[in-house]
């Protein structure tokens, strides 16, 4: 694939994109904006470096992608509703996104995608890592393909946000979806459960489902498969929720990481 109006830079040979020549805090150009779409839907997770963004130009470049969601576990920015702060210091007791996972999957549509803008990040440490869900799907054997194909799993996300809620009446999603999806935009098979929300196999024994999803999970985190996003101040990272999951490594405390995400409307998984 060739690009007019941006340079791409392919960070391994599955998975993530070093993008340059685009300011994403001006008005993009429809040319543009074509090609990142393509851009995103060829690499699954795109990045880009020096870039100054503010909450309107955050949002306004992820529009352009889809319609901006509430995140369905945490509360975004009282200002900025669909702005969700991503924020490490020598207090935390956690940080978001430890364990792999795609984004929000216990929601009924989980989201298209995420875009985190960090504007702090420690000299060294705080990476995140990505990986291709269409390379560990198509490195399963045939017989487990086969295995798999028309089975669903439970996605909770009771267990995720309770801990970190202080509201007892809170609900949380939970939502049933096949475990092999095909994304609506490329057509190719992914595998979709992660160690964060998927609970259950529907259909089978609670042992024959433990002992399929540890298989699966282990499964993913194939380097092979992976890529490691080293940030560095006011850089972007765009990922596709549909066919990747990412785990942000907490291996800087006490010192800070700080920034901002906005995340993109999905639709049913298919
Ligand atoms: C997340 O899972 O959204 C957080 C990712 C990160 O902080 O690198």
């Amino acid at each position: 694939m060739s690009y007019e109006t941006i340079q791409v830079t392919p960070s391994t040979p599955c998975i993530g994109a070093e993008i340059s020549g685009v300011n994403l805090a001006l008005p993009l150009q429809e040319r543009q904006i074509t090609e990142l779409r393509q851009v995103i839907a060829d690499y699954q997770v795109i990045f880009f470096r020096d870039q100054a963004l503010d909450f309107d130009s955050h949002q306004r470049f992820g529009r352009h992608f889809g319609e901006l969601m509430r995140h369905s576990g945490v509360a975004g920015l009282k200002e900025h509703p669909l702005i969700v702060a991503i924020h490490a210091d020598a207090d935390s007791k956690y940080v978001a996104g430890e364990n792999w996972h795609s984004d929000l999957t216990c929601d009924a549509e989980p989201p298209m995608g995420s875009i985190l803008y960090l504007h702090t990040v420690p000299e060294v440490g705080g990476d995140t890592l990505f990986s291709s869900m269409y390379a560990a799907y198509e490195a399963l054997s045939d017989r487990m393909k086969a295995y798999l194909e028309g089975l669903t799993a439970i996605h909770d996300g009771e267990h995720v946000y309770r801990p970190i809620t202080d509201d007892p009446s809170k609900r949380f999603p939970c939502s049933s979806h096949p475990i092999v999806r095909t994304h609506p935009v490329t057509g190719r098979r992914g595998l979709f459960v992660n160690r964060s929300y998927t609970t259950r196999i529907n259909g089978v024994s609670k042992e024959e489902s433990d002992a399929i999803l540890s298989y699966l999970y282990a499964h993913c985190m194939n380097p092979n498969f992976q890529v490691r996003f080293r940030w560095r101040p006011h850089s972007v990272a765009f990922w596709d929720n549909r066919c990747t999951q990412h785990m942000a490594v907490w291996d800087y405390h006490p010192q800070v990481r700080s920034g901002y995400r906005v995340t993109v409307k999905g639709e049913k998984p298919a």
